[in-house]
Order: structure tokens, then C-alpha cells, then sequence
């Protein structure tokens, strides 16, 4: 079990984890939420905070991580003014940054300012690889209850499934999610704090980026750049007539390489299966029905065309759909694909062919929707019978009642729900 230390502090300081802090004495500021004496705060492995100590004060930490006494407050005056400015409004700020910009914490600090000057604050957490607010996956919209150190510990109260750990590939639902989520915020009545993924060169990246802005249409878009590095994007958002806040990235950010990127993923996929706890859910396939990919779209082939395909391709054909622009078979064992795929494209010349074998849906982070395809939860799909139209998702979801679809991602998760493969776009 770690020592706990005890430290005399003033000034400033950064924290990275992982540590466990305890204030004993006086008061101080952590990502710009204050606590004082008996508080306790947890700086998670891979992450860091500002601690300003209030005058003298004195705390107790516990954990590998650091406290590093610094010179200077790590974060800019420009962020002070500007939050002076936003924390009496209800508007909607789009936060735009390179990787490892800062992005996040000035989200969070920009949070706690405007919630201690008595704003309703939510935030729209775009980041769906290391998802902050709500599961991995998803978009996540979260209110503020209360300031917090890190953004992880704001519930989400709405999320819109993407079904990836990364953007790329997936604009179409990261940007509707976004726009959705952002008017739901905007119902609730308050400064809505929108948080971006450091996704902002190449052709992808450009077309997200401005289309989200476009269909959310915010009061007021936050470039947080070092340099110019954002100018290819502000100078097209003002051009297009939104108003453009340039400020000074964080001087200080604790960086993460790809490994850490990646622990911080898989904890986030066990943190909420594990932590939340897991029910083995059984959906009946005609009531709850599969969406988001070719699989489920169309109708089962009759007898004829499978053993027709059989015929061709001398595989055994497990479970074929059919539909006006598609073809889904399930072989019953993994073929020599290219030699079989082309049998099977030469039956339907006009189609989208998707070849899988017999397993390959198990372990598919699915979101499982409701009406006009409301989040209810995320789950992983542990066994698809689809002769039987049945599918058996591990899920944290007690109540399935109210489950119409069951969205196919394309993560698989391995059973300690560690992120084993991303399939390509489009794949399912
Ligand atoms: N000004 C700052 N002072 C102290 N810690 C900071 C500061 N800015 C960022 N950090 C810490 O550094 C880490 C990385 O910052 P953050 O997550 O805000 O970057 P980001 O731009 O959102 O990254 P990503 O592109 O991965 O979303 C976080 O743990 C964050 O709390
Ligand atoms: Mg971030």
C-alpha cells in the first residue's frame, strides 16, 4: 500500500497521476474547482490537473504520481478574460484544438467558473475514443451538478451511439450526433461547452470540423492554437460569419503517447461495463431489430438461392439476407475469402457483397436505441442466432423494455472488454 505524504503548499502546482489528494489543512484549487479542508480529489493515471493553493496550505497525497511546484498559473490570462465574458451568458462554445491542445481542461475550468458564477453549465463531450462524458463510442451530453477535477466524473444525461473509437470514417453520425445533443443542451437552458476531438488536418478532418460548426451553429467558436495551426479553419469560419475567439493553447499539457491513448481506452470500455456492472440481456430480433449495417436491412434468401450460392461457392452457407442493393452470408466456416467472394459476387452481380464467417458479430460494441433512435445504453453482443432471431448482448441496461434497435458498432471487445479489432467503416 502507497505512503501517504504530507506537503506544505503554496502557489502553483501540477498534479499527474495517479494520486490521491486529501487537503488537510487551508484551501486550493484543482482545475479551478475549489476544495478545502477533509476534501479529496483523484488524479487518474495518464492525467493531470493545475493545483493553485489558496495561501498556505497543507495536503496529504497517496499514489506513483507527482506534485510539481511551479512559477506560474498554467493557464493563460486571456483564458481568465474570456471566461469573465462567457460565465453570465447562455450561449453555445465550440472549442476547436490540435491533439493535446488543452482542449478538455479549458472546457472543465471554463465549467467550474461559470457554474460558481451561478450558470447552468452542459457539455457536449465529441471525444468518443476516450469519452469523458458517457460510455466510449458515443457522444455525451453531460450537466453539471457540481465543479469537478476532471470531466470523467460528470453522469452523462444523453449520448448518441457512434459505434467507433474514432472519427475517422464516421462523420455522418458524429456530426448529427453533435448537432442533436447540442439542441437537447440548449433545451436545458445553459452555457452549453462543446469539446472536440484534435481531429483538424487533412480532408475529413476539415469537412467535420466546419460542418459541425454549421450545424450547431454556435455564438462563439474558441481556437486553441500555439501558432496558426487552426488559421485553415478560422479563416473559413470567418468568412462563413461565426465568431472566432483566438486564444494561447495550454502552456502546459500533460502529453500522452499512443500506448497510454490506448490504456486509456480500454479502461474506459471496463470502467463502464466492469464498474457498472453487467446483465446478459436476450433480444428477440423481430421486436428489437438490427440497424447500422448491411446485416438486418434485408430478408432472408429463400431455400432455392441458398443452395444455389452453396452450389457455387461449395461452402456452407449458414444465414443469407437479402436486399435491393445487398447481400449478407454467413458461411459456417472461415473460407479462403478471395476465391469465395468472387464465386459469390458472380451470383449477384448487382449488390453489395458482405462475406463473414460463423462468430463474426460476437464481441461488437452495439448501441441499443429506442424510439426515433434514443441512446438508452451500450452493450456487447455475446451471441447472434439469426435463425432463431435471437441476440444475447452483455449490457449494464436492467430495463429493455423500451429497446427497438440494436446499432451495430464496429469495435469488438474481448471479454475483459479490451478493444481487440476496429473494423473499417462500413465493414458491417
Ligand atoms: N493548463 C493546464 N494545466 C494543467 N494541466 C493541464 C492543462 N491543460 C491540460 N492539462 C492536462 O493535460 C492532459 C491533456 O490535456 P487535455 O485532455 O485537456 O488535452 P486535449 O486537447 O483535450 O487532448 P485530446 O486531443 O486527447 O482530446 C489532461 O490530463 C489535462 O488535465
Ligand atoms: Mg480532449
Amino acid at each position: 500500500m502507497a505512503v501517504e505524504r504530507t506537503e506544505e503548499v503554496s502557489g502553483f502546482y501540477v498534479v499527474e497521476g495517479p494520486l490521491r489528494i486529501r487537503i488537510s489543512k487551508g484551501s486550493v484549487e484543482l482545475t479551478g474547482k475549489s476544495l478545502s479542508t477533509g476534501d479529496e480529489a483523484i488524479i487518474p493515471y495518464a492525467k493531470a490537473t493545475l493545483m493553485e493553493a489558496q495561501g498556505e496550505a497543507e495536503v496529504k497525497v497517496r499514489g506513483g504520481g507527482s506534485l510539481t511546484k511551479l512559477d506560474r498559473s498554467t493557464i493563460p490570462r486571456e483564458w481568465m478574460d474570456f471566461v469573465d465574458s462567457v460565465s453570465s451568458r447562455e450561449c453555445t462554445v465550440f472549442t476547436l484544438g490540435y491533439v493535446d491542445s488543452g482542449k478538455t481542461f479549458f472546457v472543465t475550468y471554463t465549467a467550474n467558473k461559470a457554474l460558481r458564477d451561478g450558470l447552468k453549465v452542459s457539455v457536449v463531450d465529441c471525444d468518443i475514443g476516450q469519452s469523458d462524458v458517457g460510455p466510449p463510442t458515443t457522444i455525451g451530453l453531460g450537466l453539471l451538478k457540481e465543479p469537478v477535477v476532471f470531466l470523467e466524473e460528470v453522469n452523462a444525461v444523453s449520448a448518441y451511439f457512434v459505434g467507433s473509437t474514432s472519427p475517422a470514417g464516421h462523420l455522418l453520425p458524429m456530426v448529427v450526433g453533435t448537432a442533436k445533443l447540442v439542441e437537447e443542451a440548449r433545451r436545458l437552458g445553459s452555457l452549453v461547452l462543446i469539446d472536440t476531438p484534435g481531429m483538424v488536418y487533412g480532408g475529413p478532418a476539415r469537412a467535420y470540423q466546419l460542418y459541425t460548426v454549421e450545424a450547431v451553429n454556435p455564438d462563439l467558436v474558441v481556437a486553441l492554437q500555439r501558432n496558426d495551426e487552426l488559421k485553415h479553419l478560422t479563416k473559413q469560419l470567418k468568412s462563413l460569419g461565426f465568431e472566432v475567439v483566438e486564444l494561447p493553447a495550454s502552456p502546459w499539457v500533460k502529453q500522452r503517447n499512443r500506448s497510454d491513448r490506448r490504456l486509456l481506452r480500454e479502461r474506459a470500455f471496463y470502467n463502464y461495463f466492469a464498474k457498472k456492472g453487467v446483465v446478459k440481456q436476450v433480444f428477440n430480433l423481430r421486436e428489437a431489430s438490427i440497424v447500422g449495417s448491411f446485416l438486418g436491412s434485408g430478408c432472408p434468401a429463400s431455400p432455392e438461392v441458398l443452395q444455389a450460392v452453396e452450389a457455387v461457392t461449395n461452402c456452407k452457407v449458414e444465414y443469407c439476407e437479402i436486399s435491393e442493393d445487398s447481400a449478407v452470408l454467413l458461411l459456417a466456416d472461415r473460407p479462403r475469402v478471395r476465391e469465395v467472394y468472387a464465386k459469390i459476387r458472380s451470383c449477384f452481380t448487382d449488390k453489395t457483397v458482405k462475406l463473414v464467417h460463423k462468430g463474426f458479430y460476437q464481441g461488437l460494441v452495439v448501441g441499443l436505441l429506442g424510439v426515433r433512435g434514443r441512446f438508452l445504453d451500450i452493450g456487447v453482443l455475446r451471441e447472434l442466432d439469426l435463425k432463431e432471431m435471437r441476440a444475447v448482448v452483455e449490457t449494464p441496461l436492467r430495463e429493455i423494455g423500451e429497446v427497438k434497435a440494436l446499432k451495430m458498432g464496429c469495435v469488438r471487445l474481448d471479454d475483459e472488454y479490451r478493444e481487440v479489432e476496429r473494423l473499417e467503416p462500413g465493414y458491417v
